[in-house]
């Protein structure tokens, strides 16, 4: 007994050895968590780290193939699984998807590219599906600046999450419902109503300070998203289902029949890419900017609006 207790004993320093020897070794992980965060419990640290593996080795092998469109990077998802990604940051939404005209280059005069960038702010949603307020705000916030005379304002994300009661705060919404409820309420500023990323009890107690007048579909063809995009972005609906570790390239592994994420299309090359400002961060994809193949890839003429 004595015996077989030293011997469980000895295999127990040794697979501790070996998992120290493997702490070790991982110090890619240790130096994940340093940025983003520590896990509190061993157990879930050991779960996490072997998420971390497996996502680091998707990557691998995609970046390591010769046909590749797009590449791929490490960022703050990479202990979430893909199941678990989809879950908290996608929310598909049941919206009609219109009838799409897709010509032919040669029946239309192509437009001047046009890319927004320099006019935008990136933002970071955090653990919240909230890409449809932040498409929203960010649309809005351009608005003020492009046509506004140069006006950078910042408006209150947390209010679209918090008081629109037709979306589903953290859990998704819907672009339109958004500009519905600035157009009705008006915004808040952000210093006065600070995005916290989690929904919370409505404290907007009065009309907020930047309004719209409208809103218009400008989706359903090419030409259509393009010319308005002459004039200052767009929110779009798009499928971001696989975004998970985009990095930079053209991104067209995706659906052009599923909405489960908004965003803000800035503009397009002089391919016809779409260039799309996401709420990832400026860590993800090109300084937070993914590039679309030309036509409704990823459904981006579904729900295309314009604010004005
Ligand atoms: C890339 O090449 C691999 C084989 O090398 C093939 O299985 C895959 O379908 C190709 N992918 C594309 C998008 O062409
Ligand atoms: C976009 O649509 C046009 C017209 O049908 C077609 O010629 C072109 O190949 C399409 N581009 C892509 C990337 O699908
Ligand atoms: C953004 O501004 C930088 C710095 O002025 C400039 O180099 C770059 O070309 C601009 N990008 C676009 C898309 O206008
Ligand atoms: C707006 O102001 C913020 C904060 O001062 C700044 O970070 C951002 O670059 C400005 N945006 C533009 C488009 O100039
Ligand atoms: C919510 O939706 C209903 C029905 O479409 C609409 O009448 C109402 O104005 C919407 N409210 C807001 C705040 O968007
Ligand atoms: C917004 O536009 C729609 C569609 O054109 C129109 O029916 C509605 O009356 C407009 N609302 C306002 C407040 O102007
Ligand atoms: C789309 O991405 C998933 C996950 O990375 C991958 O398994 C799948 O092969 C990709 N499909 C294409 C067509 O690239």
């Amino acid at each position: 007994m004595k015996y077989l207790i030293g011997s469980i004993l000895i295999s127990l320093l040794l697979f501790a050895n070996n998992f120290n020897n493997n702490q070790f070794q991982s110090s890619d992980f240790q130096n994940w968590q340093k940025q983003y965060g520590y896990y509190n419990t061993e157990f879930e640290r050991q779960y996490r780290e072997m998420i971390y593996n497996q996502n680091k080795k998707l990557i691998q092998e995609h970046n390591s193939k010769q046909n590749i469109t797009y590449r791929m990077q490490e960022n703050q998802f990479m202990t979430l699984t893909h199941e678990e990604f989809v879950g908290i940051y996608l929310q598909e939404t049941e919206v009609s998807i219109p009838e799409i005209t897709i010509l032919n280059q040669d029946f239309y005069q192509p437009l001047q590219a046009v890319d927004w960038r320099n006019y935008t702010t990136i933002y970071n949603q955090g653990s919240c599906a909230a890409g449809w307020a932040f498409s929203v705000g960010s649309s809005i916030e351009a608005w003020f600046y492009i046509r506004g005379g140069g006006q950078n304002i910042s408006v209150s994300v947390q209010q679209l999450i918090d008081c629109e009661k037709n979306s589903s705060g953290c859990s998704g919404g819907i672009n339109t419902q958004a500009m519905l409820y600035a157009l009705q309420d008006g915004l808040y500023n952000s210093q006065n109503y600070p995005y916290v990323g989690t929904q919370l009890a409505c404290k907007a107690t009065k009309s907020g300070t930047y309004f719209i007048n409208n809103y218009t579909f400008v989706g359903g063809s090419t030409q259509s998203l393009q010319s308005s995009l002459q004039n200052y972005p767009a929110s779009v609906g798009l499928d971001a289902t696989y975004w998970q570790f985009y990095s930079s390239g053209l991104f067209s592994n995706c659906s052009e029949n599923v909405v489960n994420h908004y965003a803000l299309a800035i503009g397009f090359d002089s391919n016809n890419n779409w260039v799309v400002q996401n709420s990832f961060g400026s860590a993800w994809g090109e300084n937070g900017i993914i590039k679309l193949p030309p036509n409704n890839t990823c459904g981006i003429l579904n729900q295309a609006y314009q604010i004005y």
